[in-house]
Order: structure tokens, then C-alpha cells, then sequence
């Protein structure tokens, strides 16, 4: 039984030395030095067919059981190790500072649009939207703008040149005379293509697409062929409202706007109206605020929009009856809101993406 003698001795020995493997190298020798093509136990194995018959059975089932829990114990061993492996080879200092992450916000023009928005939605406006790239059509003809009007200069306005392709045309309401020429689908043939100066063409986009009442808002982002400095950027944000309904008055249109203004700028906000003109209000005003920012600048009244009750002009060219519904338009620059707001006093500072300067707000 000298065989069977030999096993146990094996075992123990292959225990100890895979318990006391310091590491994964040293357990993998362990394991070929055992079982491995000429390792010991399989040394052993192989000497299995010389022995006598009837001891065959006792003796390989012996050897099985003997492989099997080496097999187990070099598994559990190597599961230590390789955790003890995993760990940081210095201890962990519980007592250091933490790794701030930095804390993402929104950039101050999304913040003032927002309140806006917020301010607006409270009185029952929806927010509108149109396309930048629009068409002269839009932007100036069914606002009433006449072709020699300041605005339209190519001075003053980017001009997009384009060989054929139209943009869509998505009004369904008759085209008046100014219109440029279209197919019968009412899609312009090749118009005039500008980046939008103002938000102003999303009233006429709109109108076209829907019958009254109307109650929108139109934060957007507008372009000019103005150099930057410290109060220009050739392209800057605005928001535009309309309102269209029966018997609108100019008592609702300030009543409105002093109540966004209050919201945005502080209780304690005063509006006035100085009168003024543009080609699609009549009459026109420019809006000025009074507020503890305006005397923070030095001012007692800013500046701060344009607005007044739509032109019937503007209604007969989307198809409106102008005899049947009334309307108040306004627009204005986000940026300057902003800045007042914010007390930011260039206007550059809100595009150069500085981190330093819009984590500020
Ligand atoms: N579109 C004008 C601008 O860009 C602002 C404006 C004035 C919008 C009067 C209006 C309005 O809707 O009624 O300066």
C-alpha cells in the first residue's frame, strides 16, 4: 500500500506551500509543481496502471479526491491573492480633502431667457420658434419694412448667396402683393436669403400657420453686420411677444411688460413709454425701466425695448381682418438684460466661454 501511503504526504505538503505562495507567481509554480504535465501528483497518477488489479479502484479514487481538494484549495488561494493584488499598495488617507467635481450651470443669457419664458407662461404665452436662416420676405416685406428702409442694407444685414434652392415658404394664408413669386404649393421660388435681424419674422411665421388669438413668446438668436465692442456682437439673443385678440389694448401691453419687468429686474421696477416708430406697430413705443439696477448705473430710466399695437398693414398680409382683431408686438435684446442685471459691462464677455467669468452666476 505504498501507494496509497504516498498521497496523503503529497497533499499536505502541496497545501503548505500553495498557503504560504506570497503571491500569484509564486502559487502558479505551486500548482505546476503538483498537477501540472509533470508534477508530482501526476507523477503519481501515471504510476497508477502498474499497480495490481483489485487496488486499482481504492487507490485512483484516492488520488481523484486528493486532486480535487488541491484543485479547490489552489482556487480559494488564488482568489486571495488576487484581491490582495487588487489593493492600493499604500494605505488610504481618510483625512484628505475630497476631490471637489465641478458643479455645471447655465450660462447667464439661458438663465435670463428662462425667467423670461417663466414669466410669460404665467399669462398664458407659448413659446414659438423660427427658422435664422429667413427670407427677406419675412423679415422685412410682411413687416411692413419698405425696400429702402436702413435695416435692409447689406451693410446691416448678412446676405446668404444661394444658386436655386428655396427655403419653404410654411405660410398658408394668402401672399400679398410683396411677396416674392410662388409656385402653386405657395413656396417662395428662390427668395432672398438673409440671417434674421431681428425675431420679429416669427409673428408673421406664425400668423400665417394659425388663426387668433395668439399668445406667444420668441427667445431667439438674431444677426448684424455690426463690429463687436463692448455693446455689440454680430450676433446676440432676443425675445419677441405678440398678442392678438379682440379689443387689445395699449393698457394691456404695458400692463404685461411691467409685470415680466417686475419679475425679471425686482418689485420695485417702473416702466415708461416714450413714443417711436416702427414699420409694424402704429403706435410705436420704446419702453424705458426705472429700477435700483438703473440708478446702480447711474441712470434713473434705461432703455430697454421697442413695442406697440400691430400695424393693420401686418395683418392684412398674413390675412388677418384687421377691422376684427387687435394686437401688441414687443422685442427685445437678451444681452442687455443680462448685462444690467448682472452688472456685466461688455458685452464680449457673454461669447468668450471663459469659465472664470460664467461661474459668477
Ligand atoms: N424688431 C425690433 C428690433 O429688432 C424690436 C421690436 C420693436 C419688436 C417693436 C417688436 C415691436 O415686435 O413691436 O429692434
Amino acid at each position: 500500500m505504498a501507494f496509497l501511503d504516498d498521497i496523503e504526504p503529497l497533499k499536505q505538503s502541496a497545501l503548505a506551500e500553495l498557503r504560504a505562495a506570497a503571491d500569484l507567481s509564486v502559487l502558479e509554480h505551486v500548482r505546476v509543481n503538483y498537477l501540472g504535465a509533470h508534477g508530482k501528483l501526476t507523477a503519481l497518477m501515471k504510476q497508477l496502471g502498474a499497480l495490481p488489479k483489485e487496488e486499482k479502484p481504492a487507490a485512483g479514487q484516492a488520488i481523484n479526491r486528493a486532486k480535487a481538494e488541491l484543485e479547490v484549495a489552489l482556487g480559494e488561494r488564488r482568489s486571495e491573492l488576487e484581491l490582495k493584488a487588487a489593493q492600493p499598495k499604500e494605505p488610504t488617507d481618510f483625512t484628505l480633502p475630497g476631490r471637489r467635481r465641478m458643479l455645471g450651470k447655465l450660462h447667464p443669457l439661458t438663465q435670463v431667457t428662462e425667467d423670461i419664458v417663466r414669466s410669460f407662461r404665467k399669462l398664458g404665452f407659448v413659446v414659438a420658434d423660427g427658422p435664422e436662416v429667413e427670407d427677406e420676405y419675412h423679415c422685412f416685406d410682411a413687416l411692413n419694412t419698405p425696400a429702402d428702409h436702413p435695416a435692409r442694407d447689406t451693410q446691416d444685414t448678412f446676405y446668404i448667396q444661394h444658386p436655386a434652392a428655396g427655403i419653404e415658404n410654411q405660410g398658408s394664408g394668402p401672399q400679398p402683393l410683396a411677396a416674392p413669386k410662388s409656385d402653386e404649393s405657395g413656396s417662395i421660388l428662390n427668395p432672398q436669403l438673409l440671417l434674421r435681424t431681428h425675431t420679429s419674422p416669427v409673428q408673421i411665421r406664425v400668423m400665417e400657420k394659425q388663426q387668433p388669438p395668439v399668445r406667444i413668446i420668441v427667445p431667439g438668436r438674431v444677426y448684424r453686420r455690426d463690429n463687436a465692442d463692448a455693446t455689440h456682437n454680430p450676433t446676440f439673443q432676443q425675445v419677441e411677444g405678440l398678442y392678438v385678440d379682440r379689443d387689445v389694448t395699449v393698457g394691456d401691453l404695458k400692463g404685461t411688460v411691467e409685470f415680466v419687468f417686475k419679475e425679471l429686474m425686482g418689485p420695485e421696477t417702473r416702466i415708461r413709454f416714450r413714443p417711436h416708430y416702427f414699420s409694424y406697430t402704429e403706435p410705436s413705443f420704446e419702453i424705458d425701466f426705472s429700477s435700483a439696477l438703473t440708478r446702480k448705473l447711474g441712470r434713473e430710466w434705461l432703455e430697454i425695448a421697442g413695442c406697440g399695437m400691430v400695424h393693420p398693414q401686418v395683418f392684412e398680409n398674413v390675412g388677418y381682418d384687421p377691422e376684427a382683431w387687435t394686437g401688441w408686438a414687443f422685442g427685445f435684446g437678451i444681452e442687455r438684460i443680462a448685462m444690467i442685471r448682472y452688472g456685466i459691462n461688455d458685452i464680449r464677455l457673454l461669447y468668450e466661454n471663459d469659465v472664470r467669468f460664467l461661474k459668477q452666476f
